[in-house]
């Protein structure tokens, strides 16, 4: 997805902007480009594909001098990905560049408006209307600043940008509604950025923009300055936040992959999900964050889980264990439908949204939707100050640690940890006896050892992939608790491996997928031991018998298992509600491994960013 950075202040703006693009690579895109604003000059270098193209190109420049730049990854939205549509735009006067995250909805109209004035455009996006709009107002007499403010005020849509003008060459101009954009304070600086990975090295002191806001940075003779205002020009102060992340946590440290790192990294994760919130000994589970909402969570007549991906996966278990744990009506709704399709929400309802970046366009607006529909908001989101997180009532953070890798691993055990402890909150102060709350937690407190022991047949698991790597065509199958588990295996090994791979309800596939079965298609059944055991034995020998391969996710201590299945992961023995939390990680390791065995870049999977903020 598109990623933005901006700075202004004493350093040379390229070398920092360069850094802080190569930052943001991990979130997908398609081109890139920089504008440095020089003595009297805006300068621009644009390039398609790799940021290595781009940074070839600037050297062979000999770089853009000047301390005050934007910088810019597209992921095509409007227009093919090229030189020409890739960002920084500049109005038709080269007086103005700008660079745009999210999309302008009214750009035909506007564009309509700017060709009448006799303005020309050069690209197929939508961003470039608001460079010629901003452009327009700037060269007929407005600041920079205002001038931003007056475009933004006819914008309708989805934007973060940063503005710059060859007339105000200390002047750094901010704006957001519905795409993120955080300022870092640096020493004498600004660096501006729509994902705090970029702007880590410089500072720890941030500002989230809120929507509708404007942030004009000056850095001159006299040190930064910083004015907020909304775009109606009234002067706001945004509070200044401390990131809970350090450079280190965002490296490789070792590991060949981001994915792989953040799949061995869920021991640690998770205890620092769980870490303060179970107290075994009273059988309680302590979410702080939920205190004031306690007696509507109590009451609720309805709980709605809403997501995408792998966290609409997550919402899956959320509602077994909603159902199962807290005897609560659950539901769950893909947030992209949730959105438009005039959803009921009575009295009692109440909505949480789950999501890792805390800025899925869908499910921010499922969320919108939500509240102005009555709902209760809650959030179980991992980026801290994220838009999901400061617009929900109360929440819970998942405290995984920054997710790089496009392949979400560890965030989808810290959900569904979250909603497990949700679950036992409500229960208890239901009808949960003290003795099976107890259990439960001790049980959770068990998983991240758990986790550390299945992930030690990584290697296994890679031999066991390296027999079906060359097979197009698998399905992933399991039934109750392990269902969404099984959709989720099958979701990590097509997004990263590019095999074509359906999850399912085991008995399902009786109902016309068991057509594709034939001779060696790998076959993955979910199968720990529980109430339907027995049924998932049943379908294994179905699929069998017509000559499919069977990978089977089997407890420890189950020998049975070896008649039916040519491989076996095994993982340690525990209740039925908590077997998600590590029957995952073996499917987690097989995706990453099929994927390196295919030759894939896995943490930059085709045609996928990291995180989705466009519906
Ligand atoms: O940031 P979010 O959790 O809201 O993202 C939702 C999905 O886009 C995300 O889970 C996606 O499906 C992952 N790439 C799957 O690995």
């Amino acid at each position: 997805m598109c990623g933005i950075v901006a700075y202004v202040g004493p350093k040379q703006a390229q070398p920092l902007l360069l850094e802080g693009l190569k930052r943001l690579e991990y979130r997908g895109y398609d081109s890139s480009g920089v504008a440095v604003v020089g003595d009297n000059n805006l300068k621009i270098a644009r390039a398609k594909g790799r940021i290595s193209v781009l940074e070839t190109k600037l050297n062979d420049l000999g770089g853009l001098q000047g301390s005050l730049g934007i910088a810019h990854t597209r992921w095509a939205t409007h227009g093919v990905p090229n030189e020409t549509n890739a960002h920084p735009h500049r109005d038709d006067t080269e007086t103005i560049a700008l660079v745009h995250n999210g999309i302008i909805e009214n750009y035909t109209a506007l564009r309509t408006y700017l060709e009448k004035k006799g303005h020309k455009f050069y690209s197929d996006t939508d961003t470039e209307v608001l460079a010629q709009l901003i452009g327009e107002l700037h060269n007929g007499g407005l600041d920079l600043e205002s001038a931003v403010q007056a475009g933004l005020r006819e914008v309708t849509g989805a934007y973060a940008i940063a503005v710059v003008s060859v007339k105000e060459p200390g002047t750094l101009v901010v704006a957001r509604k519905g795409s993120p954009l955080i300022i870092g304070l640096g020493d004498k600086s600004y660096i501006a950025a729509s994902d705090a990975s970029a702007i880590i090295a410089h500072t720890t002191q941030v500002i989230a923009l809120e929507d509708y806001h404007v942030a004009k940075l000056t850095a001159g003779d006299d040190g930064p300055e910083m004015r907020t205002t909304t775009i109606d020009n009234v002067e706001v102060s945004p509070d200044i936040l401390d990131l809970e992340m350090s450079l280190e946590q965002i490296e490789l440290d070792g590991y060949a992959h981001f994915m792989l790192k953040e799949i061995m990294e869920q021991p640690q994760s998770l205890t620092d999900t769980l870490r303060g919130r179970i107290d075994k000994r009273e059988g309680r589970v302590v979410l702080g964050g939920l205190n004031t909402l306690a007696r509507d969570l109590v009451r609720a007549r309805r709980i709605i889980l809403t997501g995408q991906g792998t966290a609409w996966h997550a919402c899956l278990v959320g509602e077994y264990l909603l159902e199962d744990l807290a005897k609560v009506t659950a539901e769950v709704e893909y947030a992209s439908e949730f959105r438009y399709r005039n959803p009921i929400v009575e009295d009692g309802t109440i909505v949480i949204a789950v999501s890792q970046s805390g800025e899925t366009a869908d499910t921010l607006a499922a969320l919108h939707e939500a509240k102005e529909r009555g709902a209760t908001a809650l959030g179980v989101v991992n980026a801290v100050g994220s838009s999901i997180s400061r617009e929900t009532d109360a929440g819970v953070y998942l405290r995984v640690g920054p997710e790089i890798g496009v392949a979400s691993t560890k965030a989808f055990t810290g959900q569904m940890t979250v909603l497990t402890m949700l679950a036992l909150f409500i229960g208890r102060r239901k009808y949960l006896a003290n003795d099976v709350i107890t259990k439960y937690l001790e049980e959770l407190d068990r998983m991240p050892e758990h986790i550390a022991r299945i992930l030690e047949q990584s290697d296994y698991i890679k031999d066991e992939t390296k027999k079906v790597v060359d097979r197009d065509n698998w399905l992933f199958l399991g039934r109750g608790y392990n269902y969404p588990v099984a959709l989720e295996g099958a979701l990590k090994l097509k997004e990263i491996s590019y095999i074509h791979a359906e999850g399912m309800p085991a008995a399902e596939m009786k109902h016309g997928p068991i057509a594709l079965v034939d001779d060696g298609m790998p076959v993955v059944f979910v199968a720990p031991k529980g109430s339907q055991y027995d049924k998932v034995v049943n379908n294994i020998e179905e699929i069998r018998a017509r000559g499919g391969r069977i990978i089977a996710v089997a407890d420890e201590d189950d020998t049975q298992i070896e008649q039916y299945a040519e491989t076996v992961f095994r993982i340690p023995h525990v209740p039925e509600p908590l077997q998600p939390l590590i029957s995952v990680v073996p499917l987690q390791l097989l995706a990453y491994h099929a994927a390196v065995l295919r030759g894939h870049d896995v943490d930059k999977p085709r045609n996928l960013a990291k995180s989705v903020t466009v519906e």
